[in-house]
């Protein structure tokens, strides 16, 4: 793969807010077989369409474990079209997040423990889940990509931020 297939931080695309998706074709079924590669072949555990140059509220969750998020629970990736956070637990809690767009560091992030997700599937249905957890976190996570932030725009300054060798150490 080469390294340029992946948008990293400082790109624009990765700054812009992206479009809703109005077209359930062929083409965005393309995008999502072509995302889920590179999120395959990357190790990610998920992956938003910006951070492939495509400015599309597109994003999949996939957790599973690995030796970044040994506890992470396994599942069939989830393909959520123009995703929305419309209910979440006042609850947050910190944990280490890492990103297919920012090499090599590690930061600890606040999420909202559980959120209530609301997308469409790659024909246009309507769906709604409550998600938990790790797969909250993904969710928060990639939701943050289609509107023009990272991870790094969520940690504050007394919140841990370390190089990936660093943070292999210390876990
Ligand atoms: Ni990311």
């Amino acid at each position: 793969m080469e390294a340029s297939t992946i948008a990293q931080v400082g790109a624009p695309v990765l700054q812009a807010v992206a479009e809703p998706v109005l077209q359930f074709d062929e083409p965005l079924h393309a995008l999502v077989e072509r995302m889920q590669m590179i999120m395959q072949e990357a190790n990610g555990v998920g992956i938003a369409a910006p951070q492939i140059f495509e400015s599309l509220r597109v994003i999949i969750i996939a957790s599973r474990p690995s030796e970044r998020y040994p506890d992470a629970p396994m599942m069939a990736p989830m393909v959520l079209i123009n995703p929305e956070l419309i209910a979440y637990s006042e609850e947050m809690v910190l944990g280490w997040e890492g990103c297919l767009s920012v090499p090599d560091l590690r930061g600890e992030v606040k999420r909202h423990q559980w959120v209530l997700a609301k997308y469409q599937d790659i024909y246009g249905q309507p769906h709604q889940q409550k998600l938990q957890g790790f797969v909250a976190r993904i969710f928060q996570h990639e939701l943050d990509h289609l509107n023009g932030y990272t991870f790094l725009d969520r940690i504050s300054d007394e919140q841990a931020l370390l190089t990936t060798s660093e943070w292999l150490q210390q876990s």
